[in-house]
């Protein structure tokens, strides 16, 4: 069990999957739910869906988001999605820095922190992940990787500390199958903590830290039960109403 007063977080990414009718039903699975979860749920949805997951989830004790935003306001900026349009369907989170967007789109950590900026501004809930390759584990370079990924956001973000999510995503785990043990897990997590710390000790309390990577209901419990895992952002199980609902009601 968490040991503060944070609120744990499970939040789907459904990256680029879903049609009108499989939204549909996958919506309306996770909303059939009469558990008692004390666990927030939150959806990140292709962009072109959050009007649906609006119309759908509206009202309802399911939040919704996006998966990326442009680092603009608006202009001339061709294939982007601003923070107000998000915030104009409904959004209360936003995905950012995920590791399909920096390996795949060469998005940087400074790209980042000016995307966490600016989902802030339009008060939108920035989920920020950060997590090291295979190959910088192997070197021992996690904490060197997690650190450089979020200090500048951090030096972005300031004083609204408090509002961001942070996720951490070891990128050897995500879609493969394998998990961070719950102790190489809080271990990281513990570090972005003393992280935060450094910069505001009250906020970094209040700051959930999910874990991403290949969390299923089977290993969700144990990954929860860290005292610095706050929740999770899930890719795979996300996608089938019956598994993220048992993933939050093992918090
Ligand atoms: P996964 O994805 O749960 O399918 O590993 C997690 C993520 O990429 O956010």
């Amino acid at each position: 069990m968490s040991l503060s007063m944070r609120r744990t977080l499970i939040a789907g990414n459904w990256k680029m999957n879903g049609s009108l009718a499989a939204n549909a039903s996958l919506l309306a699975g996770i909303l059939s739910d009469r558990s008692t979860s004390s666990a927030q749920l939150a959806v990140c949805v292709p962009a072109l869906y959050l009007a649906q997951a609006q119309s759908v989830l509206s009202g309802s004790h399911v939040l919704w988001g996006a998966q990326d935003v442009s680092a603009h306001e608006k202009g001339a900026f061709t294939g982007e999605v601003s923070a107000q349009m998000l915030v104009e369907f409904g959004c209360s989170c936003v995905i950012i820095g995920h590791s399909e967007r920096r390996s795949y789109h060469a998005e940087s950590d400074e790209l980042v922190a000016q995307k966490a900026q600016r989902a802030l501004a339009s008060r939108l809930i920035p989920i920020v992940c950060v997590g090291e390759t295979l190959e910088e584990r192997e070197q021992d370079a996690t904490n060197a990787v997690v650190s450089r990924q979020l200090a500048p956001v951090l030096d972005a973000v300031g004083t609204q500390l408090g509002s961001i999510v942070i996720a951490y995503e070891p990128v050897w785990a995500i879609g493969t199958g394998k998990t961070a043990t719950p102790d190489m897990a809080q271990q990281v997590h513990a570090r972005i903590r003393a992280m935060l710390a450094e910069r505001d000790a009250e906020s970094a309390q209040q700051v959930r830290i999910l874990y991403g990577g290949s969390m299923k209901p089977d290993n969700a419990r144990e990954l929860l039960a860290m005292p610095d895992i706050d929740g999770g952002l899930i890719g795979g199980a996300s996608l089938n109403a019956l598994d993220f609902l048992a993933i939050a009601n093992s918090a």
